[in-house]
């Protein structure tokens, strides 16, 4: 990159993260199918080994050397190196076998036996699993905070707490942080240590969002959705703003083995390439769609960014550029309403995940949230009658017209 012209991130998705001086002049990146890494001398061999493990310090400029695929390989290095280019505010990136690793590595490396993870609800399922049932086997107590408990949180928990996980919007009510706000809270609450806000950044970032720049440390993704964008592959990564936390969270993803192994990685990087294209496509295709939805008398209300009031309206406006093609329905007549729309449709598929380049619906009750307990189900605000649509790339009045007999089929049937 031409330092005294920094590109747009949209032109850095396309061409950052390889040079094709590296690989007989390839304009894309080649796959390195490889698990481990030849070394010119055994000297090299040891010197490797040494800076790896952190007993001997990276000379910059210098290369280390490639050791092992579990520890690092070409193809996660450029995804890495686009992804970070593309990050606002991130000096750092790492790439994961899924976003539930990426999720799970970074909590397991920040986190303390004793210690406090404290976290605002709703989270994805796989995660709220994580936090609620596993992380309480290593004495790790995992605390919800409402909106508005921040700082009366902190108080309670300033010695203990080790790290503060956030997702917004939240799947799947799109419910939204002032990230500003907490991470304030945060500072104020406990000056003398740095805790880290981590962020997970799915389902606007890294186009439309930018946590990092609204004081959070990390951004943490399923690179399974919009990254991905193809609903085919399954991977997680992360940014930062501080190499060493990074360089911590690999070290974890060394020993967990849950580095994406080359094809994944270089598929990801494939999928940079188009992601402004298609966030901004489906971001469009929603907001097209958002008031058709609303209209009609099948539904309750419809949960979308653009469509937020008050307090959630003033957050979208300071943190977020678009609203995005993640958007939740309300359908009078509950879990019935919501299964008989559900049935109907023909266009949209019926199936879990989201950000892909074709358009989905689930019922989150029934499945991403099945294992919510109760309590977070009711204070989270996921129904019996919410339904959850990714709106993919296709055309938008053939979305309209799928939507719309569905609903009239809710309906009629009600
Ligand atoms: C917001 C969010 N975070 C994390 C995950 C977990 O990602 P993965 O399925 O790639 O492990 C998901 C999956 O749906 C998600 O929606």
């Amino acid at each position: 990159m031409d330092p005294r012209h920094p590109f747009h991130p949209e032109t850095s998705s396309v061409s950052e993260g390889f040079d094709p001086r590296l690989s007989v002049m390839a304009v894309r990146p080649p796959i390195y199918p490889v698990s481990t890494f030849a070394f010119a001398t055994a000297e090299k061999a040891a010197q490797s080994f040494e800076i790896a493990l952190g007993k001997l310090p990276a000379v910059p400029g210098e290369d280390p050397g490639l050791i092992y695929a579990r520890l690092n390989h070409p193809n996660a290095e450029m995804f890495e190196d686009a992804l970070r280019s593309v990050e606002k505010g991130a000096r750092a990136a790492a790439c994961f076998t899924s976003g539930m690793s990426a999720i799970t590595t970074t909590l397991l490396t920040l986190a303390r036996p004793g210690g406090v993870v404290l976290y605002q609800r709703p989270v994805y399922g796989g995660t709220d699993h994580f936090l609620r049932h596993m992380l309480p086997q290593w004495q790790v107590t995992a605390v919800p905070v409402e909106d508005g408990g921040w700082p009366d949180a902190l108080r309670r928990h300033a010695d203990t707490v080790h790290v503060v996980w956030l997702e917004t919007p939240a799947n799947p009510t799109l419910h939204l942080i002032d990230l500003q706000a907490v991470a304030a809270a945060v500072r104020s609450a406990v000056p003398t240590r740095h805790v880290p806000i981590a962020v997970d950044n799915t389902f606007l970032g890294p186009v439309f969002q930018s946590p990092l720049l609204h004081g959070a440390d990390l951004c943490v993704y399923s690179a399974t959705k919009f990254l991905g964008g193809h609903s085919d592959v399954l991977a997680g990564a992360l940014t930062a703003t501080d190499p060493q936390l990074v360089a911590r969270i690999k070290e974890t993803r060394a020993f967990l083995g849950t580095i994406s192994e080359p094809f994944t990685a270089w598929l990801l990087q494939r999928s940079m390439a188009t992601l402004w294209l298609r966030m901004v496509k489906q971001s469009k295709n929603a907001a097209r769609l958002v008031d058709l939805l609303a209209a009609h008398p099948a539904v309750q209300c419809v949960h979308h960014p653009s469509r937020f009031t008050g307090e959630q309206a003033r957050i979208f406006r300071q943190q977020c550029t678009a609203a995005g093609s993640m958007v939740s329905l309300e359908l009078h007549g509950g879990r019935a309403a919501a299964f008989r729309f559900l049935n109907a449709l023909r266009l949209f598929k019926l199936a879990v995940s989201l950000g892909g380049v074709e358009s989905l619906a689930c019922h989150p009750r029934t499945t991403t949230a099945s294992e919510m307990s109760d309590e977070d189900l009711k204070a989270s605000g996921v129904t019996e009658g919410l339904v959850r649509l990714s709106i993919g790339v296709e055309w938008w009045r053939d979305l309209a017209q799928d939507l719309t007999q569905a609903l009239d089929a809710a309906r009629a049937a009600g």
